[in-house]
């Protein structure tokens, strides 16, 4: 990724917007399409396994995995203000010992040592110019399950994708939404040995679940 779409992250998902997705969490639980894969993910099966959250925001994936019975987990997330806010709310709550921090852009920072049994990207693959260098590393660092939510390539998100662009570029922030070919992105999942599980559609999202 480049450094201009980090510190576009840093720009974009700030403290502000951070403590507002928390509040609307706190009321209403998961996005529907978090939910969706939440519900697919606990059909498999999380007690006693570990797992990678990539690009988790306020952090609905790892309070859910946590409760399900995921023994630890880890959270590698580029902005600040979003790992500070679910740091804080983990350890409020006593999960923080369950899950390890780390700051900064996955592709950089990520290690073997972060390799786990489900490995989760939630809307993160459209924050990524470099699609492959992501699907590559994350899905090779997955050991039974791979769970992605990432708009679909059709004409509509293409066209639409100007537009969202507008917001970042209206605050002069460098960061840009991408939307890359489902195609290029399952090759890659499956040239990792996967096999896909699930799968399910919203007007803009796609929902697909991998295992081994
Ligand atoms: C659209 S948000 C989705 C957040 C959360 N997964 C959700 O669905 O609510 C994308 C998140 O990915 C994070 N992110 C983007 N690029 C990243 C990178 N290179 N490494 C780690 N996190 C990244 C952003 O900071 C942001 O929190």
């Amino acid at each position: 990724m480049g450094c201009c779409q980090c510190q576009g992250i840093e720009n974009i998902f700030d403290e502000k917007s951070a403590r507002k997705e928390l509040k609307r969490y706190l009321k209403k639980g998961p996005t529907k399409t978090t939910g969706l894969l939440l519900n697919a993910i606990h059909k498999l099966g999380v007690n006693g396994l570990s797992f990678l959250d990539i690009g988790g925001g306020i952090g609905a994936i790892q309070y859910d995995l946590i409760k399900e019975g995921a023994s630890n987990g880890t959270s590698i997330e580029a902005s600040s203000a979003y790992i500070n806010v679910v740091k804080s709310k983990m350890n409020q709550t006593g999960l923080a010992k369950k899950v390890t921090f780390k700051l900064g852009d996955f592709t950089t920072i990520a290690t073997e040592e972060d390799a786990a049994d489900i490995v989760t990207l939630d809307k993160v693959i459209c924050c990524y110019d470099e699609m492959t260098q992501l699907v590559e590393l994350s899905s090779k660092l997955a050991r039974k399950i791979y769970a992605v939510i990432y708009p679909r390539d059709e004409w509509w998100t293409k066209l639409a994708r100007p537009i969202l662009n507008l917001y970042p570029k209206l605050r002069g922030s460098p960061f840009r939404v991408f939307i890359h070919p489902t195609k290029n992105v399952e090759e890659i999942i499956f040239k990792h040995g996967f096999t896909k599980q699930y799968y399910a559609t919203t007007f803009v999202w796609q929902i697909a679940i991998f295992t081994k």
